[in-house]
């Protein structure tokens, strides 16, 4: 499958940043591997732009379950497909924690970004206290289990395994651990949504930079990243990308 190399700029960027998009297509104009960039929302039409013709996709990093209505501040993911989107972050643990997102919720709004034609993204990770309680395999079970919709194929979804305690603290997870979750995750998926799970990139997240991106990318099931720092800077975010195409 083809694999991918996905950056989450979180509540980063404005239209300066965009200077770091176009020195990334100039050094990687057609990786062996997808790219996709999540931008804050008010960037997306001028990132998609940017990005039009060539091998960079762009997405939202969340979005309501809803079509359309009074929800003041939301954005429905017909609007992010409309601004440019062709994928859509759901669930990461900071939404899960900021905003209180649960497994159900992830789900609706999953199922409609799948609906409006984005690709789902969906997060699941554990936290520190969790895993220090031998249950990472069960949380993120559930985790699967309740956010990923049943009637899910290859093209409409990706799964990215974040272990919360990874997130933007220079800590990752060991080589076989980050195996064992990417191997029980593909096991889960395939009882959930079939065959059809062979096919979903999954995805490592947390800390990925280029000095670890080869060796996680070496990791059986472990089909790309999904980076949060290291995607702001097209210096770092290329090498994590080129590390992603010769693996
Ligand atoms: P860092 O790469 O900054 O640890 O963030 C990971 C992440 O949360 C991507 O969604």
């Amino acid at each position: 499958m083809r694999k991918l190399a996905a950056g989450n700029w979180k509540m980063n960027g404005t239209a300066a940043s965009l200077s770091e998009v176009a020195a990334l297509l100039a050094a990687h104009p057609a990786p062996a591997c997808d790219m996709l960039l999540c931008p804050p929302a008010t960037l997306i039409a001028r990132m998609a732009d940017l990005a039009k013709g060539s091998a960079l996709h762009v997405g939202g990093q969340d979005c309501h379950a809803k079509a359309s209505g009074a929800h003041t501040g939301d954005l429905s993911a017909a609007m992010l497909a409309d601004a440019g989107a062709s994928h859509v972050i759901l669930g990461h643990s900071e939404r899960r924690t900021d905003h209180r997102e649960t497994d159900a919720q992830v789900l609706a709004k999953a199922e409609a970004a799948q609906v409006a034609g984005l690709v789902a993204i969906i997060c699941i990770g554990e936290t520190e206290a969790e895993r220090d309680a031998g249950r990472t395999l069960d949380v993120i079970g559930t985790q699967l289990a309740g956010s990923v919709p049943q009637g899910s194929r290859a093209e409409t979804l990706v799964v990215a395994y974040e272990p919360v305690w990874a997130i933007g603290t220079g800590r990752t997870p060991t080589i076989a651990e980050i195996a064992e979750v990417h191997a029980f995750l593909l096991a889960r998926l395939t009882a959930r949504i079939g065959a059809e799970a062979a096919g979903v990139q999954l995805l490592y997240g947390g800390s990925v930079k280029p000095s670890n991106a080869a060796e996680i990318f070496a990791v059986p099931h472990v089909d790309g990243a999904l980076v949060g720092g290291a995607s702001l800077k097209a210096a770092d975010f290329g090498a994590i990308v080129a590390a992603l195409a010769a693996a």
